[in-house]
């Protein structure tokens, strides 16, 4: 008998085939009614137990969670919300599920909830979704990257320098932490290190992979990043995934184009291939929505939001424009947000992001050229020497999702900068000689994957779009 999955199996015409299935048991009602899911699909298939010749004891291990062999002939169905299901001949019973003690029930878990059960909690509708799309969207961005002639570059993820000079690495060592040798001055001597140095997992694949687009021109990372920034907000995740086009001879206008068109690729992307789960999210977020105050409530739908990024240009703005703009704006002037923006050179907050997207432009928007000392030190500065080539994309609902620029090609300008923030130019030597030996214009930028995957499914906190998420005080699993 041959094998189908759930999803072939609701796509096939009920011819009466003799067909086989392998799944969960997501509901059994009247010890008729079989819902069983093997996740190839939101939908369950419906089996229906011949129950006058059915093993009672067998029907026994039929519950929520249970791992079944079904066996049997696909029929039309005669129930509603679906067009076949399967009469059963035969029941085989992998593993059963006590309803004692298996904690996913066929009822409404809080998010949080699920949390604590990360490794059971994909067996629910919306991390089946939710992972589901994080797949598609993940193929989505090989895939225009692939067709549009990018090469992919696996940047290293232990590294000994820090792309973004904010200090928020992880350290990797085999030192004894208890007793780690120490030089002349009683620092930990990192020369009897594993690597002979201090070295720490990546926080961007960016400074490689500039080398790598000053060779094969366009380029692409999609790794693991890690940041141990204490921040414990809906949007940080310790370890979070990162894209990082890199293009030679790209100026910050084309760097903007690209982020543009690659967003609106994979949105549409996942919009065309992922529409089943899609509406469940949808769905699924409506519902979150009304338990919200009228006034705090989305006005579109999951489906709607998406199509407005694909379909409507996004605002280019520039940090000047922006400040003017946010300290004029009602919540400055009634003190509503938590950081007054007072004067030009403010850092912005994710406050004054979605106050921007939101309420003042209503779409995505891409602000550029932020003060220098405000961004890190490989951005080129511009000819009023204040200001950075930098590019920010902020969505709504998410702020920051894509921080990027155009990179300081120029090695006198970049070993200034680099003097002027006391970082060792001897750890940035080889970076340093891309501006030695052909060096020229490139632009690159990063795409938080969990941020993307976040907006496309309306998930509000990040814990719930990666499989198992690292945060503060946190590391289970
Ligand atoms: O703005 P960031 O720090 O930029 C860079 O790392 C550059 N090296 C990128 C480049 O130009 N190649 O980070 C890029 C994006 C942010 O816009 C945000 O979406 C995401 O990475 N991000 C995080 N996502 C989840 N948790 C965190 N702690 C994040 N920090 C940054
Ligand atoms: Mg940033």
């Amino acid at each position: 008998m041959k094998s189908y999955s759930i999803k072939e199996l609701l796509k096939k015409q009920p011819v009466g085939d003799s067909v086989e299935v392998n799944g969960w048991v997501k509901t059994f009602r009247s010890n008729r009614f079989i819902a069983l899911n093997d996740g190839s699909t939101i939908h369950n298939l419906q089996c229906v137990v011949d129950f006058e010749n059915a093993d009672e004891a067998l029907l026994k291990q039929v519950t929520t969670g249970a791992a079944l062999k079904i066996s049997g002939t696909l029929v039309e169905s005669q129930g509603k919300g679906q067009t076949v299901e399967i009469q059963a001949t035969a029941i085989f019973v992998h593993g059963t599920a006590d309803p004692e003690t298996y904690p996913i029930q066929p009822k409404k878990h809080s998010l949080e909830f699920l949390r604590e059960k990360a490794h059971l909690r994909v067996r629910t509708n919306t991390f089946s979704a939710v992972m589901r799309v994080r797949s598609a969207l993940s193929f989505a961005i090989h895939s225009y990257f692939q067709q549009h002639g990018f090469y992919y570059m696996h940047a290293p993820i232990i590294t000994g320098s820090d792309a973004e000079g904010a200090g928020e690495m992880f350290r990797v060592s085999t030192l004894d932490a208890k007793k780690p040798p120490v030089d002349e001055n009683g620092e930990v001597d990192f020369t009897e290190d594993f690597f002979g140095k201090e070295t720490n997992l990546t926080v961007s694949g960016q400074l490689e992979a500039e080398t790598y687009a000053m060779a094969l021109g366009k380029v692409y990372t999609f790794g693991p990043t890690f940041r141990a920034e204490n921040s414990n907000t809906s949007r940080h995740l310790a370890e979070f995934w990162m894209i990082e086009p890199e293009v030679a001879f790209n100026d910050l206008d084309a760097n903007m184009d690209l982020a543009e068109d690659f967003i609106k690729w994979i949105i549409q992307y996942v919009l065309d291939h992922c529409k089943d789960d899609l509406e469940f999210l949808e769905g699924r977020l409506s519902d979150e929505e009304k338990t919200k105050p009228q006034n705090e409530r989305s006005e579109m739908t999951l489906l709607g939001k998406l199509k407005f990024v694909v379909e409507n240009n996004f605002k280019r703005v520039s940090y000047t424009e922006a400040i003017d703009i946010l300290r004029n704006s009602n919540p400055n002037k009634k003190k509503k947000f938590q950081y007054l923006i007072e004067e030009w050179g403010a850092d912005l907050q994710s406050e004054h992001e979605r106050y921007l997207v939101e309420k003042h432009f209503k779409c995505p928007v891409i602000l550029f050229d932020y003060p220098a000392n405000i961004k890190a030190f490989y951005m080129r500065l511009n000819e009023d020497g204040k200001t950075v080539r930098a590019m920010d994309v902020l969505f709504p609902g998410i702020g920051e999702i894509v921080g990027g620029s155009q990179r300081e090609e120029r090695l006198e300008v970049l070993q200034q900068k680099i003097k002027a923030l006391d970082i060792d130019e001897k750890e940035l030597w080889w970076y340093l000689d891309l501006r030695r030996f052909g060096t020229a214009v490139h632009s690159g930028f990063g795409l938080g994957f969990e941020r993307m995957v976040q907006f496309v499914t309306g998930m509000g906190n990040i814990r719930d779009v990666i499989p198992y998420p690292r945060t503060p005080q946190n590391a289970e699993f």
